[in-house]
């Protein structure tokens, strides 16, 4: 009986036929497209997260990582070519799989998008903050990282953050940007694609030389790594899965791409290919010249690339890679956050959000509270948490997400196979499923204490606002489900304790906690 609000894919489509935008942009566009939104935090700073988990053998990780997004990026061009409307895994689902899931994957894109833009800004202050630290105009160390992240100090002394001011500031200022009406510039990408190409070749050339064998040994210090244990090669696997999201963001510019039969899946899956060519020679590259054994100094950097060519002896250009990383980090923060906007707004026009995310700035045409709303929530995550908690955090919401998506695809071969499929995912049952297990085995190894425990929380506090104001609100609903009044009482009171519960179990846990530290 939860299942029954279905909205139909034809409708779907009429009403992005109706909003018209104009479709220019060709398989070019879409892969630079997608390697801006794609080479971010996950290559420039989570490496040292992934070394720190797997050691060396982090070079499989990056291997498996980009295995899994392979076989989604199969099926997202199937859905995307089919669908081309600028939705998301929101829209997907809805028109499938029906308005609670549609929810859930809308819930948990909160968590891809919001929380990655968080970890990018975490990981661009990294950046940022050995420029000003190598410049003499360092913060107070407290400042550099949040209440729940590390820092060492020169004496080696390792101690908690108080606020990560740098990563604050640039999630608010990146959020007024989009308020008033920065959008991705196709020129702009182009030229920050170039300079994040440019740094890792340069990075690749100048690391090669110095692989040496002796720096594979042990191969796998913390071994394979078992399910809900977050460590080990899968470990790394999930968390370095960070690396390679934002190729479904191609998606997003369906609506607005000439030919999308063809140009589609060429964008999806080229722009992927190019990363994962470059990820995984940086992935030798830095294991071989340096060493990544788990506690070492490589896992230990906020800068991991341009550590690496210091240490290497090239600190000149350690300098221009982190300065490189520093110029292009902020648009991917921009296009996460521009992402979530967007599907927000869809999900509140839908009647499912507040009806104030709708709202439009009258002067800047951009719909402004909405973006103020997840600007100001990303500012505050990336002052508090370390971008490892951050990055797996959105990798569960993503996988959630990619897991329904390769689940819809297979029902709508099913249910609709006679629909117009302008790109087919080849193999789909062997691919469909190969992506539903990658999705599912990532997801468990992201570790239970804190990831899935607040995955799990944050999937409760949907349901519990689904029943207790969503689906009441929802104009599918409304249009054509007249529900009786006693029903939607009842609902609503298990919706309350659900969410009490909930919330008294967060609260009561982290408690716990402080007491047995
Ligand atoms: N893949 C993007 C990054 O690594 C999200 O920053």
């Amino acid at each position: 009986m939860f299942f029954d609000r279905v909205k139909s894919l034809d409708q779907i489509l009429e009403s992005a036929e109706k909003k018209g935008l104009k479709r220019q942009l060709g398989w070019f566009d879409l892969m630079m497209l997608g390697v801006g939104a794609i080479i971010g935090t996950g290559i420039f700073v989570l490496t040292s997260v992934a070394a720190n988990k797997a050691g060396p053998g982090m070079m499989y990780s990056f291997i498996i990582a980009g295995f899994v997004c392979a076989l989604t990026a199969l099926i997202y061009a199937e859905i995307a070519a089919m669908v081309p409307v600028s939705g998301s895994a929101y829209t997907y689902s809805y028109a499938v799989l029906g308005e609670l899931i549609a929810w859930m994957v809308g819930w948990a894109l909160i968590l891809e998008y919001a929380i990655a833009a968080g970890a990018v800004a975490v990981g661009w202050a990294g950046y940022a903050n050995g420029f000003l630290s190598a410049n003499h105009l360092g913060l107070p160390l407290a400042l550099t990282a949040g209440p729940m992240d590390t820092i060492t100090g020169t004496d080696g002394v390792i101690a908690h953050g108080a606020f990560n001011l740098i990563a604050f500031v640039i999630s608010l200022v990146v959020t007024g940007l989009l308020v008033i009406g920065t959008s991705k510039s196709a020129k702009v990408t182009a030229v920050l694609v170039i300079i994040k190409i440019i740094a890792l070749t340069a990075f690749v050339f100048l690391a090669f030389p110095a692989v040496d064998a002796k720096n594979f040994e042990p191969m796998l210090p913390n071994g394979w790594g078992t399910p809900l244990s977050g460590v080990g090669v899968l470990g790394a696997s999930a968390s370095i899965f960070f690396a390679y999201v934002g190729f479904d963001a191609v998606s997003t510019a369906a609506e607005e791409t000439k030919n999308p039969n063809r140009n589609l899946p060429i964008g999806l899956i080229g722009s992927l290919a190019i990363c994962t060519v470059f990820y995984l020679l940086v992935a030798y590259a830095a294991v071989g010249s340096v060493g990544a054994q788990p506690g070492g100094e490589l896992s230990q950097s906020k800068e991991p690339l341009a550590f690496i060519l210091r240490k290497l002896g090239y600190a000149r250009i350690g300098d221009l890679v982190g300065i490189a990383a520093i110029m292009a980090l902020p648009s991917v923060i921009l296009m996460m956050i521009f992402g979530q906007t967007r599907i927000l707004f869809t999900m509140a026009r839908d009647g499912m959000m507040p009806e104030a995310f709708t709202k439009v700035h009258p002067r800047f045409h951009t719909p402004h509270v909405v973006t103020i709303v997840t600007g100001v929530v990303v500012a505050i995550f990336s002052a508090v948490f370390p971008v490892s908690v951050l990055a797996d955090i959105s990798n569960s919401g993503t996988l959630f997400a990619f897991f329904i998506v390769a689940l819809g695809v297979m029902i709508l071969r099913l249910t609709q196979p006679n629909r117009a499929r302008p790109f087919k995912t080849p193999f789909v049952w062997v691919v469909g499923p190969l992506a539903l297990a990658g999705c599912a085995l990532l997801f468990i190894s992201l570790g239970w204490d804190p990831t899935i425990k607040y995955f799990c929380i944050w999937a409760l506090l949907g349901l519990s606002a689904y029943f207790g104001f969503a689906r009441h609100n929802s104009l599918l609903g409304k249009e054509s489900n007249v529900e009786a009044a006693k029903k939607i009482q009842i609902q609503r009171i298990v919706a309350v304790f659900i969410f009490l519960a909930t919330i008294g179990y967060f609260f009561g846990s982290q408690i716990m906690k402080l007491f047995t530290q």
